[in-house]
């Protein structure tokens, strides 16, 4: 067994509490990111769908008259208002870029189950089940008028409207078009703290992307939680579970390496914390494959160069997502230097052996192990004899740890 204790470490301090103080909105904000990701790749740029919309709901719950409290709620739920999207959901919204009717009922079932896990938020029920009903009944539920929660009503305002706003339709167009359906889609109550809100130049200036995130800063207030981190285990599996659904291929990639790294842990005898930090980091380790198109992930045949430029990004903005959450450094550099190589010749950083601390190299480890023993578009799944060959002749080469792989040769088994 290495000697984890002193391997060539890491600039990055261990937090071996198992509690730690969380700022729920820049793990909500993060959350929010990860989901934008996915639009990302519908749209070809970076929408802020997700963050914006959060923002709009925000600013029309404060024209409401409802309590910071309050506002912290609503704008959270609106950033995560799609969480449930499934690969299923995925492949209707790639059409035209917009939600159909026909996935819309099954993502927010789904959505509304998932934040059962996320402890740190105001059970607010049926939020997200109701994001998409209409005020005159025609919704996928055929709820109407007030029996849908405001919270519903405000965010199936404020998506459609940041969708329009991303889509570059005028403020006129988009005030007209919402005013039009007064009495249909929304309430006359809520049209009317929209047309509040949206009276004021500020409003528009603060949905531009570069004034966004100070903008979430200025208008959603911060609320900070102490909060053991097994309780972030349910979140970061839910986060796997959907950068897995994205390809049949990886459908069990994110989770396979977590259980692994899981198993690693043990083995080393990492106490709960850390193994608990690293489990999240395994789950986190490809979230920007999310925005990497579908084409070159499931491609049959060899990548050109400008696909596998494009592939190796996402190891960089892993880290960009997760270290905006103050207490998740060192799970952001476990889980972004994933692909570097001990000689330097890795992504997206370059990291030689001395930058590279044991706990990225076990995850690094055990990610090429789980990718090797899974089905590619242009290979079978290797059985664990041919997948330790691999590794142990990239030990060899001096691109991964001797020891890691020889543990896991053996643990593996
Ligand atoms: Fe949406
Ligand atoms: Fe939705
Ligand atoms: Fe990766
Ligand atoms: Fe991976």
């Amino acid at each position: 067994m290495p000697n984890i204790r002193t391997s060539t470490d890491t600039k990055v301090k261990h937090a071996d509490a198992a509690f730690m103080k969380l700022n729920r909105n820049e793990f909500t904000t993060a959350f929010a990111f990860t989901l934008d990701f996915l639009e990302m790749e519908l749209r070809g740029n970076t929408s802020n769908h997700n963050k914006r919309t959060g923002l709009i709901a925000a600013q029309i719950g404060r024209a409401m008259g409802l309590s910071d409290e309050d506002i912290f709620d609503l704008s959270s739920y609106a950033m995560l208002h799609d969480n449930g999207i499934t690969h299923e959901c995925y492949n209707v919204l790639s059409k035209d870029g917009r939600e159909r009717l026909d996935c819309t009922a099954s993502h927010c079932l789904v959505g509304e189950k998932n934040l059962e896990a996320f402890p740190f938020l105001k059970r607010r029920e049926t939020v997200i089940k109701y994001h998409h009903e209409s005020y005159d009944g025609s919704g996928p539920f055929g709820m109407s008028g007030d029996d849908i929660p405001l919270f519903s009503q405000i965010i199936a305002l404020a998506e459609p409207l940041e969708v329009a706003y991303a889509a570059g339709e005028t403020h006129e167009d988009i005030i007209a078009g919402i005013v039009g359906d007064t009495g249909s889609r929304y309430s006359p109550l809520l049209v009317e703290a929209f047309r509040n809100a949206a009276s004021a130049v500020s409003f528009w200036l603060s949905l531009d992307s570069r004034f966004l995130d100070s903008e979430i800063g200025r208008h959603i207030p911060v609320y900070t939680i102490d909060i053991d981190l097994k309780q972030l285990l349910p979140i970061s599996a839910i986060m796997s579970g959907i950068i897995d659904s994205k390809s049949p291929f990886t459908a069990n990639h994110s989770k396979g390496a977590t259980d692994k790294t899981a198993v690693m842990c043990d083995y080393y005898g990492f106490d709960a914390a850390k193994k608990t930090r690293m489990m999240i980091a395994a789950d986190l380790h490809d979230i920007r494959k999310l925005a990497i198109p579908n084409h070159i992930i499931d491609k049959p045949g060899k990548l050109t160069d400008p696909e596998f430029s494009q592939i190796k990004t996402h190891a960089f903005y892993t880290r960009k997502v997760i270290e905006t959450v103050r207490g998740f450094e060192d799970i952001a550099e476990w889980a972004a230097n994933h692909h570097e190589k001990l000689d330097g010749s890795g992504y997206p950083f370059g990291l030689t052996a001395d930058a590279c601390c044991f706990e990225s190299r076990l995850i690094g480890c055990v990610d090429i192990y789980q990718a090797l023993t899974e089905d590619r578009p242009y290979r079978a799944g290797m059985s664990h004899e041919e997948a330790c060959k691999v590794l142990q002749g990239m030990a060899n080469d001096g691109k991964i740890s001797r020891e890691i792989t020889a543990d896991m040769i053996s643990v593996f088994c």
